[in-house]
């Protein structure tokens, strides 16, 4: 038994060495492992081993089934290895690999993250609010009476349960007043909707971003101050921009903003951009109604805000003449942002 061991492990050995192909290296691991394997045979000879034997015999065994089972996983590896080669015969690895197409980001996505990001730098702070609105918080907390044109059904999306598809994201303002106390500065940009006709200038459904600044001692320089910065970091410092009386139910005095456009061979032209105001008292009464509390006394408390089209902004930025452009996803026209 001590020399059949030896022996049994070179020839496995041997065979296993002389295997080409995955079918060899089986047999050879059956023909010495498997149930009638020749070392399987052998170690079932341990039971006529002498007991003093006994020990010796089995490190024998141990140290040849260790050994085998070395040797098989080596040429395992290496058969697939050269299988491996032989599949990528024919096939230069060293091509340059076929260009993905990486997609960009939308213009309307790129000039709301521009505005977000100056505003931020002014201090405001992003706010959000639900898109699916009620009727308080989109027109009776913002001074607009229920026969206001804007409450119209023709101009607004009503759901059966009365509820609305918010017409600006100035209910965010709202919402942020009844929750938070002045000194507040917030921008709340998102999708507004109207029963607009659908042109090259209107569409259903716009991107809006608004701001609302109020405090104890917040003027009408402070409002235009600020929107003149805005729409030079946007349009470049050279951009004029006007404030032309306006009326909203919700600012006293309001005014709406034009920046002066010029495209090489037009004549240059005014483009209302915004439309803005001084927070009128009766919304700050409404929220303290809704509130439960004077935290926005009118006699004390001040604030401007402000509401633009995203998409008007981008059209500006741009040039694009068509606002369906950019929602149609047209490949030729997002390829140039
Ligand atoms: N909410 C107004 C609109 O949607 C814009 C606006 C906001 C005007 C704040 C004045 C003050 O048209």
């Amino acid at each position: 038994m001590k020399d059949q061991i030896p022996a049994i492990e070179a020839e496995a050995l041997a065979r296993i060495s002389a295997a080409t192909d995955e079918r060899a290296l089986e047999d050879a691991r059956v023909a010495v492992l498997g149930k009638k394997g020749s070392l399987t045979l052998a170690a079932a000879g341990m039971k006529d081993v002498p007991k003093e034997e006994k020990g010796a015999v089995g490190q024998l065994l141990n140290a040849a089934r260790a050994s085998i089972a070395a040797a098989l996983e080596a040429k395992q590896s290496a058969l697939q290895e050269i299988a491996d080669r032989a599949a990528l015969a024919g096939i230069d690895t060293t091509l340059p690999a076929r260009e993905l197409a990486i997609g960009g980001l939308h213009p309307l996505t790129l000039i709301r993250d521009e505005a977000i990001a100056i505003l931020r730098r002014m201090g405001f702070a992003l706010a959000d609010g639900p898109e699916i609105e009620d009727e308080f918080h989109c027109f009776d907390a913002l001074n607009t009476p229920a026969d206001h044109p804007a409450r119209n059904e023709k101009d607004t999306f009503y759901f059966d349960s009365g509820k609305l598809l918010r017409t600006h994201t100035s209910s965010v303002q709202v919402r942020t007043m009844e929750s938070a106390k002045p000194p507040i500065r917030i921008i709340a940009p998102g999708s507004a909707y109207r029963r607009d006709e659908i042109d090259a200038t209107h569409l259903s459904v716009f991107n809006q971003l608004e701001g609302l600044y109020v405090a104890s001692d917040v003027s009408l320089p402070d409002l235009k101050g600020t929107l003149e910065f805005f729409l030079q970091e946007l349009f470049g410092s050279n951009t004029e921009v006007r404030f032309r009386p306006h009326f909203f139910p919700f600012t006293e005095p309001s005014f709406e903003i034009d920046v002066k456009l010029t495209v090489k061979g037009q004549e240059p032209r005014w483009i209302e951009v915004a439309g803005c105001g001084m927070v009128d008292p009766a919304v700050f009464e409404a929220i303290n109604k809704s509130r439960k509390d004077q935290a926005f006394d009118p006699e004390t408390t001040t604030g401007f805000a402000f509401g633009m089209g995203l998409d008007r902004l981008a059209m500006i930025r741009w040039g694009i003449r068509d606002i369906r452009l950019l929602i149609e996803n047209d490949i030729r026209f997002l390829k140039q942002f």
